[in-house]
């Protein structure tokens, strides 16, 4: 089922989002946020799925997506069910990945999937496409691939952030750490061509670059890259930066071996040259790469952007089961 600007089934990439769906689920998760606020709207947001049930398949570790996804499922009153473990699912009696994803659907109304190989939510998407009773597949991670719903709230924490200044578009964003490897950096950065005039720097080793195909992307969709692996050189310039740890998990040699951390690392002596109103964020869980000593600096925004995440999660399950014109009664 193809996603329109006013209709959204599966959730695989973050290509197949545009400016006015972007705006609409970042309106979506502020009205959502502010209803859930007072008793009366977060028990009337409670009754809005309660017909609805989810499955959360993660057999790839997690600790916030699955817990985000988990809560903004509550919030609105949806029923969750979970496999973390395929070694404790009928796959290792041989059943097939679309046998498994096909059972799943047959017993809820969407599937949020988290995954080490990449493709396996498309495949699990397509899937239900030839089926009779399809049920929408969320990508919440697939691999070093993609992860669309970071983005997404990556999205949203930007946007709020600069919201006194005109919003992203014409913002100069830096994305520094393994940038080969990690899959919300590289999301991110796809749905930077639905903003005027951005800038992306990305701040990684030789070793750990953006790969050619985002590249050309951004270059086919015009949008302006610097590539760099000194950080110092552009942190004056960043309105803001997003950190990212190194994907030491996908090694299939010893790649990480090489990584200088010490170069790639935001602490207090990197802010003292980043611009006073920029912000810093990281999609979590950090590694050496970011200074806890950086957490009380007003410019840090990791913490928000990880309370923003399950908001945008709930918008997002909104916009799917197409009830978003029922919060009209809440408020
Ligand atoms: C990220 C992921 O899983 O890709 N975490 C998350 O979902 N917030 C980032 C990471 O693990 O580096």
């Amino acid at each position: 089922m193809i996603s329109s600007p006013d209709r959204l089934f599966h959730i695989l990439d973050p290509r197949q989002f545009s400016r006015p769906l972007l705006d609409e689920l970042c309106a979506l998760t502020t009205r959502v946020r502010s209803i859930a606020k007072a008793r009366e709207g977060a028990r009337a947001l409670q009754t809005l799925l309660s017909n609805k049930r989810a499955m959360l398949y993660f057999t790839q570790p997690s600790t916030r997506t699955f817990l985000s996804f988990n809560n903004a499922c509550h919030v609105l009153g949806i029923r969750t069910s979970e496999i973390r473990d395929p070694s404790i699912s009928s796959e290792v009696k041989g059943e097939s990945f679309e046998d498994s994803i096909r059972t799943f659907s047959s017993y809820v109304d969407v599937i949020i999937m988290r995954t080490w190989g990449e493709g396996m939510a498309a495949q699990s998407a397509a899937l239900m496409d030839r089926i009779r009773r399809p049920v929408p597949i969320i990508n919440a991670g697939s691999g070093k691939d993609q992860h669309p719903t970071q983005a997404l709230l990556d999205i949203y924490t930007l946007e709020r952030s600069f919201e006194s200044r005109g919003g992203i578009d014409g913002k100069v964003i830096g994305l520094m750490g393994d940038l080969k490897r990690g899959r919300t950096a590289r999301s991110l950065a796809y749905l930077m061509k639905s903003y005027s005039d951005v800038r992306l720097v990305f701040i990684a080793p030789e070793a750990f670059r953006m790969e050619s195909p985002l590249k050309k992307h951004l270059s086919d969709n015009g949008i302006e890259f610097y590539e760099t692996a000194n950080l110092s050189e552009v942190i004056s310039e960043l309105d803001a930066l997003y950190v990212t740890r190194l994907q030491v998990e996908y090694d299939t040699a010893e790649e990480s071996k090489g990584y200088d951390h010490a170069r790639f690392t935001v602490g207090l002596e990197q802010m003292k040259k980043l611009k006073a109103d920029a912000i810093v964020m990281h999609p979590l869980p950090r590694g050496p790469e970011l200074d806890p000593e950086v957490d009380s600096d007003p410019r840090a925004m990791y913490w928000r952007q990880e309370r923003n995440g399950m908001w945008m999660r709930v918008a997002l399950l909104v916009k799917i089961f197409g009830v978003e014109n029922a919060l009209g009664e809440f408020c």
